[in-house]
């Protein structure tokens, strides 16, 4: 009830002050949110342990100042970010719009972050107990042809406190940043965070796991060579999608021509087609995180058969809260259990 009060409340303000006012109360001691028992449903991807199979995306907790709250509300695994190796502003606001006909959002953030070294000294005072993805970007000064430098950057900064690190090669945000993605840039990147990650391991005697977030707009025969590239690297896993910049079939409504990444429903099949071709390419047991458009039990149940074995939300979490954490895992449980 109390949730429902306050969900209310904050669909009523302009969307980036619900935002950060979510956060404050989150971030919050004495948070006015109701927690929920932790959900055990218990899985393992690329030697991690999650308690359940659904995650809260990128984006939301940008600077890792929320973790204390998101930790009492029922995911499986939050992942923090997008980080950068400095502080940055982002995008003029308004940058971020609500389209509830659609049940989605288009933003425009552009890496609104207070850099690695703010978020590095949260999770130090606060580290929650479930699993934590932290997911780095590179600055939007920092030309592509020096991008390496700052995920590596951010790596060896946060990669102690990961429980996996996720790098962000396809907000649409960040201009050109998606020629990251290309073949001949994304193997070089892989290739130097790939060292980096052993090198680390040598030194600290912990590996930590790497993923890469894709976009959901190159078409089949270029997402299977992405994706191809990426498990060849020897990196751990694979998120598919980001946001889309393709707007077309949208419901009318205020907001819908904004320049930016459209997330929720309208992102579910051509995330979820993404999913299918990663995993025709790179067959049964290599992990993929399927996030994009689930807004409800049955959504998260089609990236589970389009070949995901997590899943993650955000657009959903703010259109229908916590209750649809539980809703999936009680999906996944029955749908295990039947097998
Ligand atoms: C306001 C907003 C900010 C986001 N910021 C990031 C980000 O910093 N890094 C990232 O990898 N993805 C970011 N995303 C993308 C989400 O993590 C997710 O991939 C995308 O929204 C699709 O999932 P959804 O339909 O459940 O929202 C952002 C999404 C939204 C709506």
């Amino acid at each position: 009830m109390l949730e429902l009060i306050g969900r209310k409340l904050l669909q009523n303000l302009p969307t980036e002050m619900a935002h950060d006012l979510s956060i404050k109360m989150l971030a919050s001691r004495t948070s006015i949110l109701v927690s929920t028992k932790q959900i055990i449903n218990p899985i393992e991807l690329f030697g991690v342990e999650f308690a359940n199979p659904v995650g809260l995306a990128a984006g939301f907790d940008k600077n890792a100042d929320a973790l204390r709250g998101l930790s009492q509300l029922g995911f499986g695994f939050i992942e923090v970010g997008t980080v950068t190796p400095k502080a940055q502003k982002g995008n003029p606001k308004p940058r971020l719009f609500r389209l509830p006909k659609n049940q989605a959002i288009i933003n425009r953030m552009g890496f609104n972050n207070k850099g690695v070294d703010y978020l590095v000294s949260q999770i130090e005072k606060f580290k929650p107990n479930g699993i934590l993805g932290i997911n780095i970007g590179k600055n939007k000064t920092t030309a592509n042809e020096n991008a390496v430098e700052d995920y590596i950057y951010c790596f060896n900064k946060v990669a102690h406190l990961a429980d996996y690190v996720t790098v962000n090669i396809s907000s649409p945000n960040t201009i050109d940043l998606r020629q990251l993605q290309e073949s001949k840039n994304l193997i070089q990147l892989l290739e130097s965070l790939k060292n980096a990650q052993i090198e680390l391991q040598k030194k600290t005697n912990k590996y930590t796991p790497i993923v890469v977030k894709i976009a959901p707009d190159q078409d089949k025969l270029t997402t299977k060579e992405m994706a191809l590239n990426i498990k060849n690297s020897g990196i751990d896993g694979i998120i598919c999608t980001n946001t889309t910049i393709k707007k077309n079939n949208l419901k009318k409504e205020n907001h819908q021509n904004q320049t930016g990444g459209l997330s929720g429903k309208p992102l579910l099949s051509r995330s979820n087609e993404i999913i299918r071709s990663v995993r025709e390419a790179v067959g049964d047991d290599f992990p993929i995180i399927g996030v994009g458009g689930i807004l409800t039990d049955e959504d998260a149940m089609s990236k589970i058969r389009a070949g995901a074995n997590l899943v993650q939300v955000y657009t959903g979490f703010i259109y229908q809260g916590t209750q649809l954490i539980k809703a999936i895992n009680n999906k996944l449980i029955v749908q295990t259990r039947r097998k």
